[in-house]
C-alpha cells in the first residue's frame, strides 16, 4: 500500500471525503453473530480509519454517516445499542481527538437523541474545538431532506424577523443554514456493502460529489480500501457541467 499511498498523496487529495458506513449487519450474519457484534466491529473500522486519515493520509475533512433519521425505524433494542455505542465512541476517543488535533462536529437532529448523549456531544464539540489537523463530522440522526427543511425554516425565520429579504435567498444563504455550515461539500462519497444508493445522506451537499461504491462490508473496510477509493477518484474528470478545453 505504501507506494500507492505516496502516489495518491502526491496526486492531490480530496478535501472532504464522506462515508456511508453500511454492511455491519451482513458482516455479522456471515459469521452467525448478532447484528450488535457487527456494529461493534464497524466502530473499530471507523476508529482505524479516523486514525489513518489523521496520522498518515492528511485529508482535512471526513464525514461518517453513523445513524440516519430513518434508522429510528429499527427495533428499539438495536437503536438503543447503536446510540450507546456511538455515545461511548465519542466519549472514549475524546482525549485522543484532543491529542491528535481532531475537531469533532455532529450533523443531524440532536433533539431526537437521549439527553445524556446530547451532553456527551456538546462536551466533545467544545473540548475539541481547537483541533486543526482533521475535521471529523459524525452524522447522527441525520437525513439530507430534514437538513434542507431545517435550513428553509431558518431562512423563513430570518425573513419573517427582518434579518434578510426574499432577494437574499440564494444557494449560499441555504448552505450557510445547513447543519454542515463551515464544511466544504464532499468531493468523494463512499458507500460500502454493495448498495448503490444515497439513502438520504448529504443531499444538497453531494450535488457534485463523485460517488464510489464498493462491495466490501463496513467492518472490513480498511485504510488500504480508502486509498483505493481515492486513487479511483483521482482518475475521474470533474466537469461541473462545463466542457474541457481541448488543446488546439
Ligand atoms: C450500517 O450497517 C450501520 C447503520 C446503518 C447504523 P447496517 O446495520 O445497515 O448493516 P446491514 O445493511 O444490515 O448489513
Ligand atoms: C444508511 O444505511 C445509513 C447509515 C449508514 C448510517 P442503511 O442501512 O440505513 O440504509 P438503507 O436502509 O439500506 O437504505
Ligand atoms: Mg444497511
Amino acid at each position: 500500500m505504501s507506494t500507492l499511498l505516496e502516489r495518491v498523496k502526491a496526486a492531490g487529495l480530496p478535501q472532504h471525503v464522506a462515508v456511508i458506513m453500511d454492511g455491519n449487519g451482513r458482516w455479522a450474519r456471515a459469521r452467525r453473530l448478532p447484528r450488535t457484534v457487527g456494529h461493534e466491529a464497524g466502530a473499530r473500522a471507523a476508529e482505524r480509519l479516523v486514525r489513518f486519515v489523521g496520522e498518515r493520509l492528511g485529508i482535512q475533512y471526513i464525514t461518517l454517516f453513523a445513524f440516519s433519521a430513518e434508522n429510528w425505524a429499527r427495533p428499539k433494542a438495536e437503536v438503543d445499542f447503536l446510540l450507546t455505542l456511538l455515545d461511548r465512541f465519542i466519549a472514549e476517543h475524546l482525549q485522543e481527538f484532543v491529542d491528535s488535533g481532531v475537531r469533532l462536529r455532529v450533523v443531524g437532529d440532536p433533539a431526537a437523541l437521549p439527553k445524556s448523549m446530547q451532553k456527551t456531544i456538546a462536551r466533545a464539540i467544545d473540548t475539541t474545538r481547537r483541533g486543526e489537523k482533521l475535521d471529523l463530522t459524525i452524522a447522527l440522526s441525520y437525513g439530507g431532506r430534514q437538513d434542507i427543511v431545517r435550513a428553509c425554516r431558518r431562512i423563513l425565520a430570518d425573513v419573517a424577523e427582518g434579518r434578510m429579504t426574499l432577494q437574499d435567498v440564494d444557494e449560499d444563504a441555504m448552505a450557510r443554514r445547513l447543519d454542515t455550515v463551515g464544511t466544504p461539500d464532499p468531493d468523494l462519497v463512499i458507500r460500502t456493502s454493495g448498495e448503490r444508493r444515497v439513502s438520504n445522506f448529504l443531499l444538497w451537499q453531494s450535488a457534485y460529489s463523485e460517488l464510489y461504491f464498493t462491495d466490501t462490508l463496513w467492518p472490513d473496510f480498511s485504510p488500504a480500501d480508502l486509498v483505493l477509493a481515492i486513487d479511483d477518484f483521482q482518475k475521474r474528470e470533474r466537469r461541473f457541467g462545463a466542457v474541457r478545453e481541448e488543446a488546439g
